[in-house]
């Protein structure tokens, strides 16, 4: 459908209003994520990892974490940011081939299973979880149906006004550093993602989220 001219001229202000107000999305899914776990567990892994910093949130709670990506600037921005947690290792490796022993109580993976084939990745995720273990993926869809265009169009008020908050919260206009991590466009429709989750993660849930995000919530079995 064709863009009235006032159409154009509203996004292109949106555009300029988010490129000022810069806001971490992922980031802001941490406390959901902590949410979701034990107030202590074991190990951890976060795929896909960026700068670290829900890598660092983790090991506040866990024996040991480690973060996995596949991009060398965000492993040396991650180490860097680290180095006073003594339970942490970064490791540049992709997460479908790197050798990784398992038995993780946590898994995470944020903004990043679009970037791999997702039923594979998926798939490994499940299988390096201990018994009981929990993975927590918050993922990108593609937009298909019309509630997704609308949970979008409903995003786009609320993403300005958080944009506005969080700027004056940071006291910066500058983009978090987490923001710098690659990044990829969205592949598959939530209706794709929940095909394979009952496939492959059988009693997953999966939600939904406003700012254009979903989460998946699956406990292996014990
Ligand atoms: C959009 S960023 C998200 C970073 C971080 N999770 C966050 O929330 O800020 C996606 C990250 O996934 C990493 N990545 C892409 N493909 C990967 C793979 N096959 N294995 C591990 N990491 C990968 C990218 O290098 C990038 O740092």
């Amino acid at each position: 459908m064709a863009m009235t001219a006032a159409g154009r001229r509203g996004l292109a202000w949106c555009k300029e209003w988010n490129r000022q107000h810069p806001w971490d999305h992922n980031a802001h899914h941490h406390a959901w994520i902590e949410r979701q776990l034990p107030s202590r567990f074991g190990t951890a892994l976060d795929v896909g990892c960026g700068s670290g910093d829900l890598a660092r949130r983790l090991s506040r709670r866990a024996s040991h974490v480690t973060g996995l990506d596949t991009d060398p600037a965000s492993i040396g921005t991650a180490q860097h940011l680290s180095t006073h947690e003594s339970n942490l290792d970064f490791r540049c490796e992709d997460l479908i081939t790197a050798d990784l022993l398992g038995g993780y109580d946590v898994i995470t993976a944020l903004a990043v299973l679009h970037h791999v084939p997702f039923e594979p990745a998926l798939r490994r995720l499940r299988d390096l979880l201990s018994p009981g273990g929990r993975l927590l993926v918050l993922g990108v869809y593609r937009e298909r149906t019309a509630s997704d265009h609308l949970l979008s169009a409903m995003a786009v008020p609320a993403n300005l006004v958080m944009g506005m908050v969080k700027t004056r919260q940071r006291g910066s206009a500058q983009r978090p550093v987490a923001m710098s991590a690659p990044t990829a466009p969205a592949t598959m429709t939530l209706r794709e993602i929940r095909d394979v989750a009952r496939r492959r993660t059988p009693g997953a849930v999966v939600r939904r989220h406003l700012f254009w995000r979903y989460s998946l919530r699956y406990t292996a079995p014990a």
